[in-house]
């Protein structure tokens, strides 16, 4: 659980230094015990009041600074860790570790500490493909560091390009699906699809439904950072794209089931976690249906792309989801056993501050001989805890 977690965010002195602030809001949202630690040039950016208030800890800025009562507690941080989380992390910063430079409070500590530690870069284009610096960064990779890609865009220094720090919410889950995650899936090739399928009744309307896709891209970004080799077939979402996962854009519930069957064989574990329509309409208008007093659509079924991969036979673990409004346990055992899937994911859409748009799920996990009820935590939590069941059986 995020609450028992101790993240460390070291912030580095590049314009980008706003969007940490961010970072450490949404961090202790969610539940973590959050430590700020600044360089001397992060302060020109943002002054460390700000992290203190958001963090409720002190911030660490200055080496030699008298000691404090906190301190002793402060010095420990290495130790006490759980995650190091450098954003931004500037071309100096990631220079100064890959060289074993520690000369002020962020470098020593990340040193000294042996938690996972990430890095987000940001930082000029060209600044970002000199040589030296990639070189830094593959020899950081070689020795365990994390990265996250920078985003290509407009960067403050007025180009174009690649360096742009992503947005603070892809910087959290990106961080927490690898804290939670133990190296458990190397070689595994899972499918995840996401969000929720659009069905069009003419060229300007559709049917959808308000899945936010939250659920399936954690569970992308968890299989990811457990090591797997991750194929997101994703309908339409306001999300960011998932570093590192080969991601494929489909709209309605037939492109989503072409896609699943051609990816199908290749893999080992297979999550459908959109929210896929039951139905779509009997035929599309060529025009834009003008309006009349009322008017009576007349719809078909799609195909139930998990009952049809339950029934093929296939090798692969499947996961299927039931969103439900009541008799929670008793129906999703019915879609466990007619979609012939390993586990159900149930979740009870009444419950207060879950499903939909929310970071936050709360579900009950069901196979054939078990119920595991998962109390209210993070998306990227439940989707942590769901592949260490699935984990249990591969082995
Ligand atoms: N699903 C699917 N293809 C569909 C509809 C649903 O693969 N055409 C999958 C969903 O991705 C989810 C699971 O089936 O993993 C449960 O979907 P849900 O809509 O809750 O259940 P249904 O089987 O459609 O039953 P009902 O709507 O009657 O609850």
């Amino acid at each position: 659980m995020l609450k028992d977690k101790t993240i460390v965010i070291g912030v580095t002195g590049g314009i980008a230094a706003y969007k940490s602030v961010e970072v450490v809001s949404r961090l202790k949202k969610l539940g973590a015990n959050v430590h700020v630690i600044m360089t001397e040039a992060a302060t020109k950016f943002v002054q460390p009041l700000t992290f203190r208030s958001l963090s409720h800890n002190p911030v660490i800025v200055d080496m030699f600074a008298e000691l404090q009562s906190w301190d002793v507690e402060h010095i420990s941080l290495a130790e006490k860790a759980d995650m190091f989380l450098v954003v931004p992390a500037t071309a100096n910063l990631i220079g100064k570790v890959a060289n074993g430079i520690a000369d002020d409070m962020l470098t020593t500590t990340i040193m000294a500490t042996t938690a996972k530690v990430i890095f987000s870069p940001a930082m000029n284009v060209n600044m970002y493909q000199n040589s030296i610096v990639q070189k830094n960064i593959v020899r950081l990779k070689e020795e365990g560091y994390r990265f996250i890609e920078p985003d290509k865009g407009y960067l403050a220094c007025g180009t174009e390009g690649k360096g742009r720090l992503p947005a603070p919410e892809e910087i959290v889950t990106s961080a927490i699906a690898y804290l939670l995650s133990s190296f458990d899936l190397v070689g595994k090739k899972v499918l995840v699809t996401a969000g929720g399928t659009q069905e069009d009744l003419d060229p300007v309307r559709y049917l959808g439904n308000r899945s936010s896709g939250k659920m399936g891209y954690a569970l992308a970004k968890v299989a990811k950072a457990r090591g797997a080799e991750v194929t997101l077939i994703s309908a339409p979402t306001k999300l960011n794209k998932p570093s590192g996962v080969n991601i494929i854009n489909v709209r309605t519930a037939a492109e989503m089931c072409q896609q699943v069957f051609k990816y199908q064989a290749e893999q080992d574990i297979i999550i459908m976690a959109a929210a896929v329509a039951d139905y779509t309409p009997q035929s599309i208008a060529k025009n834009k249906i003008k309006k009349s007093n009322n008017l009576t659509l007349e719809l078909k079924r799609t195909t139930d792309i998990l009952a049809e991969l339950g029934n093929s036979n296939g090798e692969q673990i499947l996961v299927g989801f039931a969103a439900e409004s009541d008799n929670l346990i008793e129906n999703a055992q019915q879609k466990l056993k007619r979609k012939v899937v390993d586990f159900i994911v149930a979740n009870n859409i009444r419950a207060e501050d879950t499903g939909f748009a929310s970071d936050f799920n709360q579900v009950v996990i069901i196979s054939k001989d078990d119920q595991i009820e998962v109390a209210k935590a993070t998306k990227l939590e439940i989707a942590d805890r769901i592949f260490s069941e699935v984990v249990k059986i591969l082995d």
